[in-house]
Order: structure tokens, then sequence, then C-alpha cells
């Protein structure tokens, strides 16, 4: 049997047709099905083809409920993979495509533009979030070469095994003529994998930045109405990916400092046509200021290291330092990554279990320590009721961060009035080194 893709003409029907299965379900268990299959057709009206500037359009693919990225990452809000068609006077631009799982929208996006030929894709990044439908592009458009640099080309035949005649590659700071239009293509290594790079099209001083600007938000807007919830999702999308590579990531701020940007186009979530926003945004982020925060995350599983929390958490907020408690059987990670990208401080809480420190707590401080934050200082707090390498287990393992340990306090037990004094001196040295940064007015 042939796959039946739904085109948009098809959408009214379907809606129809639902509309009456819907009143035949009213009765029985599976109206919400029915509901939730309508609220995923609505959704798919949303993603028409757009027109961002003339003769260059939008033509990715929204994906409203994926949840996880890597297996690892997690996207509350889904994300969009977004491609975009460029028409040139004289030669037809594909800007990355789309995650494999979204190669059919990708597709009849081109169809509806009534694209017969396309000359050139450009792949910004070998990820396959946005590589991923090259082959099918390809294959549908014979004559499309793969416009990218050495790097990217030999990962791409690595992972997706596409011919390697298939290539025309760029050099930093090369330009290709559309015709009307030009394509300059910046090298920007290591937005997060080491071939990445940025594409400027220099008419309409758009910037096509792939990952790097980006926001994992699925969303209808094409470009951002709500400043603080896309803030939001980029600043956890910069640090759930970008914040281990922050040096890289200045380096490239400053490389695109002098171009005109007029709209900056990225392949995750909406664009920004005020780029200042997101540019500052980044700048505050890479930037080498702490805030006067700490961040602490912890579990407790019968209430010592809960109780102690608690009152250090208190005593920070009579010094007038912000406290974020991360309960890890509750947090989203991302959650805590996005707190890491600022705090001066971290101090990890965790009981002892199996001699060691708690599960979640090693999983959360492996993190910490691979997404190698600017924080200043750490410390760990935390129990245990007859002995075990805990403490020991969680400063070993914090390699990556260039921070300066104040000392740490376990108690055995529920902790008595001298550990809760212990835990004020704690509050009291955290103070004077915010002090010292000049991070506490
Ligand atoms: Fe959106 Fe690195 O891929």
């Amino acid at each position: 049997m042939g796959m039946y893709m739904t085109q948009r003409k098809d959408i009214p029907i379907l809606a129809s047709a639902l509309e009456h299965l819907l009143n035949g379900c009213r009765t029985t268990g599976y109206a919400p099905y029915v509901e939730l299959v309508k609220t995923n057709l609505k959704r798919r009206i949303k993603m028409a083809v757009r027109e961002i500037k003339p003769n260059i359009y939008s033509v990715g693919a929204i994906d409203w409920d994926r949840r996880l990225f890597d297996e690892l990452i997690p996207l509350p809000d889904g994300t969009t993979y977004n491609a975009y068609l460029i028409k040139g006077s004289e030669k037809i631009t594909l800007v990355d495509t789309v995650d494999p799982t979204k190669e059919n929208e990708l597709v009849n996006n081109l169809k509806k533009l009534g694209i017969n030929n396309i000359d050139y894709v450009v792949a910004n990044h070998a990820e396959q979030d946005h590589s991923g439908a090259i082959p099918k592009i390809l294959e549908l458009y014979p004559n499309a070469k793969v416009l990218t640099n050495p790097r990217c080309k030999d990962m791409l035949v690595d992972l997706l095994l596409v011919a390697a005649g298939k290539f025309i590659t760029v050099n930093d700071g090369e330009s290709i003529s559309l015709g009307d239009k030009t394509l300059e293509f910046i090298y920007a290594p290591w937005v997060h994998w080491p071939e990445t790079m940025l594409t400027y099209l220099k008419e309409d001083k758009i910037l096509f930045p792939c990952d790097f600007l980006g926001s994992h938000l699925a969303t209808s807007d094409l470009f951002v109405s709500d400043e603080a919830k896309v803030y939001e999702s980029a600043k956890r999308y910069y640090a759930e990916i970008m914040m281990p590579f922050r040096t890289n990531i200045k380096k490239h701020l400053e490389k695109i400092k002098n171009l005109e940007i007029e709209m900056i186009a990225p392949s995750h979530g909406p664009l920004y046509n005020r780029p200042e926003f997101i540019l500052n945004a980044y700048k505050d982020w890479i930037s080498d200021e702490v805030k006067n925060e700490v961040i602490i995350p912890y579990i407790s599983m019968h209430g010592s290291t809960r109780r102690m929390v608690d009152y250090f958490v208190e005593a920070l907020i009579k010094r007038n330092i912000a406290a974020k408690p991360f309960n890890l059987t509750k947090t989203d990670i991302g959650e805590l990554a996005m707190a890491l990208v600022d705090a001066a401080t971290i101090v990890i809480a965790s009981p002892t279990v199996l001699a060691g420190p708690h599960p979640s707590v090693v999983y959360a401080v492996f993190l910490a320590n691979a997404l190698r934050p600017k924080t200043k200082f750490a410390s760990v707090i935390g129990s245990y009721g007859w002995g075990g390498k805990m403490l020991e287990q969680i400063t070993g393992m914090l390699t990556n961060l260039k921070v300066e340990i104040i000392a740490p306090l376990v108690v055995k037990g529920y902790p008595k009035e001298g550990d809760l004094n212990s835990l004020d001196r704690l509050a009291d040295e955290i103070h004077k080194k915010h002090k010292e940064q000049n991070i506490i007015r």
C-alpha cells in the first residue's frame, strides 16, 4: 500500500470528518483521543511555507511533541527544525534541512512552492536534526550540490553516506553568487561540534547561524513575539550544548560583530527581527561576570540533608544572596543547566548511600562538570549514617571546573545545633567571596 501524505487542501475535509467522528464518540471514552488528533491537525495547518523576505522562505518543520534531544536534553517546549529556501535570480539554494523524521514536511513545503530544481544545499552543521534530510533532497533534486566546509563534508559522508562527489567545499569568508543574492560562509567551529559554520546573505542582511543563537521552542510564531519566553528557551539551549564551548562562542560573536545584520534566522525556534535581543543575551551569558547566586542541587533520603538545605537556603537569603535549590528527584536537568550559566557558586548536597553520593547527585555533578560553567566557588554539604566517601567522590568529579572549593560540611545523622552554626559559617564564607567579586550590592 502506498503512503498517503496529507495535503493542505485535505485538511478541511479531514477536520470535518473528525468532527463527525467526535460527535459519534461523545458518549464513549474515545472523545479525548479524537480531540487530540484534531489539535494535532490544527498544528499542521500552522506549518505553512512563509516568506521571510522577498524570495526567501521558511520551509522547515515544527516538532511539537519532541521531549528529549540526544536522548539526554529535555525539550519541555518541543522544537523546530528550520530550513530556508532562497530564490536567487540564477540559483536556488536550500539552507539546512530538517530532522529525518520530518523530511516529508520539508519536501511538501518545497512542492507547495513549486520548486522543481535546487542548485545548492547549504549544510551549516552535520548533526542529523539539520542534515538528516539531505539524502532525500539529493534524491529528489539530483542537480543539487551540498555547499559546506571540508570537515562538515567528511562528517556528512560518514554519518549520512552522502557521495563525496555531491559536495562543493567552501573556505572561511568565501562568497557564492546566486545571481542577485550572495551567500558568504563564516567558519564557526565548536558551536558544539567541530564543523559548524554560519551563512550570511549579504543583500538581505540575514544571518543563518543554525544552532548558534537558536532556541528549542515549538511555536507557530515566525518571528519572536514573546521575548521573555524565547529568552528562557534560548538560555536553556545555550546552557545545554554551548556553555562548554564558551570561549569559542565568544570568538564567533567577535567574528560577526561587524556584519550588518537585520535578521537572524536560526535553525531552531523563531527568527529574530530584532537581532540585538539575542546577541545581547549571548554577550551576557559568555561574559566572565557571575551573579550573586548559589545553586544547590540536592537529594535527601530521610530528611537530614533536606534540613541542612532548608537551613542553608534561609542563611543565604538573610545574607542577601540568591539561593536556588534543585531537588534532583523533581528537577528537569535543563533547569539546573540554565541556572549554572550565571551562578557564582554551586553547593552540592547529598546523603551517603552505598558508601558514596546518591546516584542522582552523581548524575547532576557529572553533567555540571561536563557543562563547564563559569562558576567560581563550590562546596559540598550532606550527611552520613556510619561512614563512606561521599565528599571525596563528589569533589573528585569536579575536574573541569575552575572553582575554589570552600570548606565542605558533612554531618553524622540529623543536623544538630552546632551543624547549623557551621552552615551559617559556610554562608558567611560565601558572602565574603561574593563581596570580593563585587557581586553583592
Ligand atoms: Fe540542532 Fe547541533 O543540532
